[in-house]
């Protein structure tokens, strides 16, 4: 077999990227380790900058975004009893978009399978060689051979096409955290207009949604915290506890679905070495609190394809995707380091974490930062 652009790895990178080299007529395969069923339920991330909408809009793989997509022009942040709006539209003039990445995977694996064009799940054994663009598979049983002009390795942080780049090109920045979020999909109207960050003495709680129907709630846990020590009723418990105002309260139903993940900040860097890039998870990993994982997988494969169709620049991606993951980074920490408790946090960590969420939810400026950083209009 041959292509020009190998991309392994069906997530948001992989099959954005290959919809954006369909409609520019530059040939794809797609390699996916799992099945169709796994990609479209695996609960993620839920929040899409206008930049990510707009991209997948242009695409044409946003119509279904437009109509069930819930549209936010800001957040709370509640700290001390007290919940603070920032109004990130007013501030930015832009919005984010409410639309889960099982959503946006459904709706680009349906557009790939429409085009006919080449997507396989189940590859297994998959070798990458950066040398000469071969990527080499098992599929349907039988040992597969793809000559490509570049490999574009988006499959995630758990992949195989990071480690293929030898150990002494690549820098790596990596900080692990104590603490990882307990998440929730619940059969219950959210009972907030708008997502909720709260810092509590408790611990973190986050307040999002999936739909008018459908709530999506997390609590901070410990980062290796046992899911059958949660029964439904503690977990409601301890959401209440942590967002609870003397005139609002949290509805509760059925929960749907219930995982832990972990929470780490990590970079590789170059992204690219001879002739794999690197894209989304595959290359670097944000704690979740900034949403921006699924936004900046987004940004690196809308990079990509600019410089593959333009034929040109390619040897600049990594530092251009570079700056932008760098700010995120930051961002994602600074979130995360605020509204967290912290693992060995004594009195006077909690103090500055007070005055930080005070100073940041009073001053224009400040709240102005907290909102480009969050709607992702950081120009760089
Ligand atoms: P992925 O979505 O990881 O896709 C990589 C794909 O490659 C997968 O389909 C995988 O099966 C495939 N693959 C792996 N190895 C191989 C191989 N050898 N061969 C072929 N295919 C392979 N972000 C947020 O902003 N908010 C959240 O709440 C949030 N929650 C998250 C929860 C979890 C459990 C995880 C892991 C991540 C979460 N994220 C969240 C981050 C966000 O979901 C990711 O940043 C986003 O999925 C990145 O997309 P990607 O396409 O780069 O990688
Ligand atoms: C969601 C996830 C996030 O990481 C975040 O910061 C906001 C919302 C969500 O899953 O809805």
């Amino acid at each position: 077999m041959r292509t020009q652009v190998g991309i392994v790895g069906a997530g948001p990178a992989g099959l954005t990227l290959a919809r954006l080299l369909e409609v520019a007529g530059i040939e794809s395969v797609v390699l996916e380790a799992r099945d169709r069923e796994y990609c479209e339920h695996r609960v993620r991330a839920g929040v899409l900058e206008q930049g990510t909408v707009d991209l997948l809009r242009e695409a044409g793989v946003g119509e279904r975004m437009e109509r069930e997509g819930i549209v936010h022009g800001g957040i709370h942040l509640q700290f001390d009893g007290e919940r603070h709006h920032v109004p990130m539209h007013e501030l930015t003039g832009r919005n984010i978009v409410i639309y889960g990445q099982t959503e946006v995977v459904k709706d680009l694996i349906a557009a790939r399978i429409e085009s006919g064009l080449p997507l396989l799940f189940e590859v297994g054994d998959v070798r990458v060689d950066p040398d000469t663009a071969r990527i080499e598979f098992v599929h349907d049983a039988e040992q597969q051979v793809l000559e490509c002009d570049v490999i574009a390795g988006c499959d995630g942080f758990h992949g195989v096409c990071r480690p293929s780049i030898p150990a002494d090109v690549l820098e790596t920045f990596e900080r692990e955290y104590a603490f990882g979020w307990l998440g929730i999909l619940a059969q219950v109207a959210p009972s907030m207009d708008e997502l909720v960050y709260a810092h509590n003495t408790r611990g973190f709680a986050l307040l999002s949604l999936r739909s008018p129907e459908l709530s999506r709630y997390y609590v901070q846990v410990r980062h290796d915290e046992d899911i059958a020590a949660w029964p439904d009723e503690r977990i409601w418990e301890e959401l209440h506890a942590r967002t609870e105002l003397d005139d609002w309260q949290l509805e509760e139903g059925p929960i749907l679905e219930k995982g832990v993940t972990g929470m780490r900040s990590f970079v590789a860097q170059p992204m690219q070495y001879k002739k794999l890039y690197l894209a989304g998870d595959a290359a670097h990993i944000v704690p979740p609190t900034g949403a921006k994982g699924l936004n900046l997988a987004i940004s690196d494969v809308r990079i990509l394809a600019e410089r593959l169709i333009e034929g040109s620049g390619l040897d600049g991606y990594s530092d251009a995707c570079l700056r932008r993951v760098w700010r995120a980074e930051h961002f994602s920490y600074w979130m995360t380091t605020m509204l967290h408790k912290l693992e060995d946090g004594d009195a006077f960590d909690e103090q500055l974490q007070l005055s930080q969420l005070r100073y940041v939810t009073s001053s224009q400026s400040a709240k102005t930062s907290l909102a480009e950083n969050y709607v992702g209009l950081t120009t760089l």
